[in-house]
């Protein structure tokens, strides 16, 4: 895709030229619902329109701290967001508001310490390794990174969720399938849902007749169940770290169904969001062949032939900005929407309680006033973390809701980047583009199709 100098970026989503026009086009809609966030979001503080709902789109640093951090209790998450996610995750971290989110996220906080994510490394390492195994079968000609990449996740997220569960009995292929199916359904729907979707939109209780996330919970629980009988492994993991947690105000511990209902949102928050990240990662890497071979320098300096592990992170500071600048450019969480509560003014403009307020994400971050040349990949804007306004980069979110995976999925994602490119050269195929959509998370459509070569 070329810029306006005619110079080549990397692929990006075509953004609607005509703000108010397109919220009424339902076929652009089915198509791209990013498309649905309007050319102007990376140009204007915010924007207003009512579409069903009055809704305001918030690109504004200022306004984003005050919804995400200062006035949190006014603006919590979307009541559209909790009707999409409770049927699969129940009332868990990620959805609940009030007492119910504070003492499970008190609980919870301590098993994603430093320490805890520090000592699950070797589960990603092991992880990258497979990954390299799999791609040298695809030397020499092209592979989807995606799927690739959701292979590696998920394998991560599983073994550091039910990794004991040596009886056979927990399914991993049949937990995968059950979420990607969940995923790829409703997700089509929440942004328009959003905005106050007409009735074609299928709602989520007529998606679960298949019966397959029934299922995953009955295993899930049974899982649970075994190890609390069992005992904790030598090496814990979040199973038997959540298993031990408990609120330190209250002493509460989780029952087995809040147990499942949490590790079930781990899994869903956290192996598809990674997998985007590394996917995109690569195919930026693939872009930039100079990038890609400075960081290929970097990591073989510091990994020889083995896989990275966590005692790497800090030597390897240039993938980690690849990661940074990735998640920039293609934020997994493209947007997040939450459901004011109270009379508000953002940005000067009157905000009235029920009013929907999403935060573009993915606008945010190619938002032409917070950056430089914004459609660039250009890891080395991250070299100093602190010159990048806190609340203009939000692919975690921030304030008390800010995802509790975020040093996880970092730490994942920068030891199986490092892996691959240390071993493998990624180029893009000709006429093979990925092609962003957004369907809950920022996806390419059709996967990111790469051409692999051994690394000299
Ligand atoms: C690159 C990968 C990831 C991205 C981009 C990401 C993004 C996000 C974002 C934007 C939020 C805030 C949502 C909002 O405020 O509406 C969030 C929350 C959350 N994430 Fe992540 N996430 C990632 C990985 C993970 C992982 C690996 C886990 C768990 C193992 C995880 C678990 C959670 C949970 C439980 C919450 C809810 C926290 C709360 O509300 O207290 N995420 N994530």
């Amino acid at each position: 895709m070329r810029d306006e100098t005619g110079t080549e970026q990397p692929a990006r989503v075509r953004l609607a030229t005509t703000p108010l026009g397109v919220f009424g086009s339902l076929t652009a809609a089915r198509r791209n619902v990013l498309e649905l966030i309007p050319e102007i979001a990376t140009h204007a503080p915010i924007l207003s329109g009512r579409t069903g709902k009055r809704w305001h789109m918030v690109m504004e640093p200022g306004a984003l701290r005050q919804i995400l951090r200062d006035k949190v209790v006014d603006y919590p998450k979307s009541v559209t967001t909790k009707l999409i996610l409770a049927p699969a995750i129940g009332d868990s971290l990620f959805v609940a508001e009030g007492e119910q989110w504070l003492w499970q996220r008190r609980a919870v906080a301590p098993v994603f310490t430093h320490r805890h994510v520090a000592a699950l490394a070797p589960v990603m390492s092991h992880a990258a390794e497979r990954s390299a195994e799999r791609i040298s079968q695809a030397v020499g000609r092209g592979a989807d990174m995606f799927a690739e990449m959701v292979t590696a996740t998920f394998e991560v997220i599983s073994d550091v969720t039910f990794s004991g569960d040596g009886s056979g009995a927990f399914d991993r292929d049949a937990v995968h399938r059950a979420i990607e199916v969940y995923i790829g359904q409703t997700a089509k729907v929440s942004l328009l849902d959003i905005l106050g979707a007409p009735a074609w939109v299928p709602r989520p209780n007529r998606l679960f007749s298949a019966g397959g996330m029934r299922d995953m919970k009955a295993m899930a629980d049974a899982a649970i169940e075994r190890r609390r009988a069992d005992g904790a492994q030598p090496v814990p993991d979040l199973l038997d770290l959540l298993l031990a947690a408990e609120d330190p105000a209250s002493g509460r511990q989780m029952t087995t169904a809040e147990l499942r209902d949490n590790l079930l949102t781990f899994i869903v928050a956290g192996h598809e969001t990674t997998a985007l990240t590394l996917a995109w990662a690569l195919y930026l890497c693939a872009f930039d062949q100079d990038v890609q071979d400075a960081a290929r320098a970097e990591a073989q300096a510091v990994l020889g032939d083995r896989a990275a592990g966590v005692a790497d992170l800090p030597a390897l500071p240039l993938v980690r900005r690849i990661v940074d600048e990735a998640l920039r450019m293609y934020p997994p969480a493209a947007f997040l929407s939450r459901t004011a509560q109270v009379a508000d003014t953002l940005c000067g403009r009157e905000v009235l309680p029920g009013d929907t307020v999403i935060l573009p994400i993915y606008a945010l971050h190619r938002h032409h006033a917070l950056w430089d040349q914004p459609d660039r990949f250009d890891p080395a804007r991250f070299a100093d973390p602190k010159a990048i306004d806190r609340f203009a980069y939000l692919p975690f979110g921030d304030g008390p809701r800010i995802c509790i995976g975020a040093s996880f999925a970092l730490q994942e994602a920068v030891i199986i980047l490092a892996t691959l490119l240390a071993r493998f050269r990624f180029s893009r195929i000709a006429g093979v583009e990925p092609k962003p959509v957004m369907i809950l998370t920022l996806r390419p459509e059709g996967g990111v199709w790469l051409q692999v070569e051994r690394a000299t």
